[in-house]
């Protein structure tokens, strides 16, 4: 694909400008979409669109709305797009995240569609599918649609530049066609993604689902052997490319405060006491992340194994997410109506067992709690992937620390090392915390060898490199058939 013009779609921004204090200040929200995408968009470059969301946005971008990133670097270009109130309201909050998140996660929240929203979401992926069409300089851009919130682009953009090879990746599960066919627009779904020249999800299982939800919803021609859909005089090939972190250059890691040093810093910031040992959770503050069944399997853990009373903290680092919606208010004072339950139960005033840390953390703070952790939990109840695990053990260059992972994270049929649990099963998951407190080092040591040698490997490089190879072959028979 080189020399091929890259144009890059998702509603999260990779850099946000805010007005902090009269300064301008960047911010890299989090979001494991932008940690993966954009270490891809550095090497390729091209312009990346995207929701202009920063409170200091529009001061930072030039009169065609772009601007140059990563800061002081060039890489590549933004193209911010300016939502009002009313489309952030219906296709953001509404149909992208009261409707498709909760659809596709399966995670016991219902699903809410509103005509109103669907409106909205339809008319902003029409908003970007123009930007994406005024922003290309050729007839046959290769497009990346980053995502649930952009179902019906990849349609409307094959329609106003057919040769374009549109590259769409879906980064959150894709439930089975019982569960999907509750969306009263499931078929316009279904088609606007079927616009893609290739459709990406995580894992082989989520591919499954969206062609069975294919084949019961749509007159479409399936392939399974070539694992290709024919739709509409259009064929996308819908393929598992499991998504990962960029590895840290060992320029990176040289640069990294010892896990000794990590240690004491943070258990000096925190005020956690010298004894104890130290697990983390970081997330984004969201019902799918399994937060309340891992607060309780904490609290499980020390009733069973008293000995862990006063020596153990957990540190889970919740970054606001959403929280204009109701759901994630709620959810956000349930977490915090346990927080306290538990440590009026088992901590001391000045040594709470769980320390909630409810603020957007830059990664070198998040890298240096997970240096100085003794467990990492992803607790997750469903999650495409994860990456939190991933750079967990990324972080772990001295080959210690134990993670736990939800065997409902795409991530652990890569990483079978980690310590599997049901989140669900909340004795399960307090026992493997016992587990993992009483690992001796040198399993600690063979199991994360092996989980970082499997990270190091299968990076985001690959991740990309994988989907724009399998582009460039059918960009290749397209030329040829011509
Ligand atoms: C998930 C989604 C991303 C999203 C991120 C953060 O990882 O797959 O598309 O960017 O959550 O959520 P937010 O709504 O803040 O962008």
């Amino acid at each position: 694909l080189r020399g091929d013009e890259v144009i890059v779609v998702s509603n999260r921004e990779p850099y946000t400008h805010e007005v902090n204090d009269g300064e301008l200040v960047v911010r890299r929200p989090a979001s494991g979409l932008v940690t993966a995408v954009e270490p891809v968009m550095r090497a390729c470059s091209g312009t990346w669109i995207a929701h202009g969301s920063g409170s200091g946005d529009r001061k930072a971008v030039d009169r065609h709305d772009r601007v140059a990133l990563p800061p002081g670097q060039q890489d590549y270009l933004l193209r911010r797009i300016w939502l009002t109130p009313e489309q952030e309201q219906g296709y953001y909050y509404g149909f992208a995240n009261e409707g498709l998140w909760p659809l596709c996660h399966v995670a016991h929240v219902r699903p809410v569609f509103r005509e109103g929203d669907w409106e909205h979401y339809r008319a902003v992926n029409q908003l970007f599918a123009d930007a994406v069409v005024a922003e290309a300089r050729s007839e046959d851009p290769v497009v990346l649609v980053q995502d649930y919130h952009f179902a019906l682009l990849p349609a409307m953009v094959r329609r106003r530049l057919p040769r374009a090879t549109i590259l769409t990746f879906w980064h959150i599960p894709w439930p089975n066609p019982e569960s999907f066919g509750i969306c009263p627009w499931r078929s316009e779904i279904l088609e606007g993604m079927l616009g893609s020249t290739i459709l990406g999800f995580h894992t082989r299982f989520h591919c499954k689902n969206f062609i069975e939800t294919v084949d019961r919803y749509l007159e479409a021609r399936i392939e399974h052997e070539h694992s290709t859909i024919s739709f509409g005089g259009e064929q996308t090939l819908v393929e598992a490319y499991p998504i990962s972190i960029e590895w840290p250059s060992p320029e990176a890691a040289r640069e990294w405060p010892s896990p000794g040093q990590c240690r004491a810093e943070v258990f000096e910031r925190l005020g956690i006491p010298h004894a104890h040992r130290v697990a983390v959770g970081v997330d984004r503050f969201d019902y799918t992340k399994g937060i309340l069944e891992r607060l309780n399997a904490v609290e499980r853990m020390l009733e069973k194994y008293p000995e862990w009373r006063d020596r153990i903290t957990f540190v889970q680092v919740a970054a606001p997410s959403r929280s204009a919606l109701e759901e994630y208010r709620s959810f956000r004072e349930r977490i915090e109506r346990a927080t306290e339950r538990i440590n009026a139960r088992f901590g001391r005033p000045e040594a709470p067992v769980i320390r909630l840390l409810a603020q957007h953390h830059e990664h070198e703070e998040v890298n240096k709690l997970y240096r100085a952790a003794d467990v990492c939990l992803v607790t997750s109840l469903h999650d495409g992937m994860n990456l939190v695990c991933k750079e967990f053990v990324a972080a772990r260059d001295d080959e210690r620390g134990v993670l736990i992972l939800s065997r409902f994270a795409g991530a652990a049929r890569e990483m079978p090392e980690a310590l599997i649990v049901n989140p669900y099963h909340v004795e399960e998951t307090a026992d493997a915390l016992q587990q993992a407190l009483t690992m001796p080092p040198a399993e600690q040591r063979e199991r994360m060898a092996s989980l970082r040698s499997t990270v190091h490997e299968f990076n985001v490089y690959r991740w990309a490199g994988r989907m724009l190879t399998d582009a460039a072959r059918l960009r290749l028979r397209q030329r040829v058939s011509e």
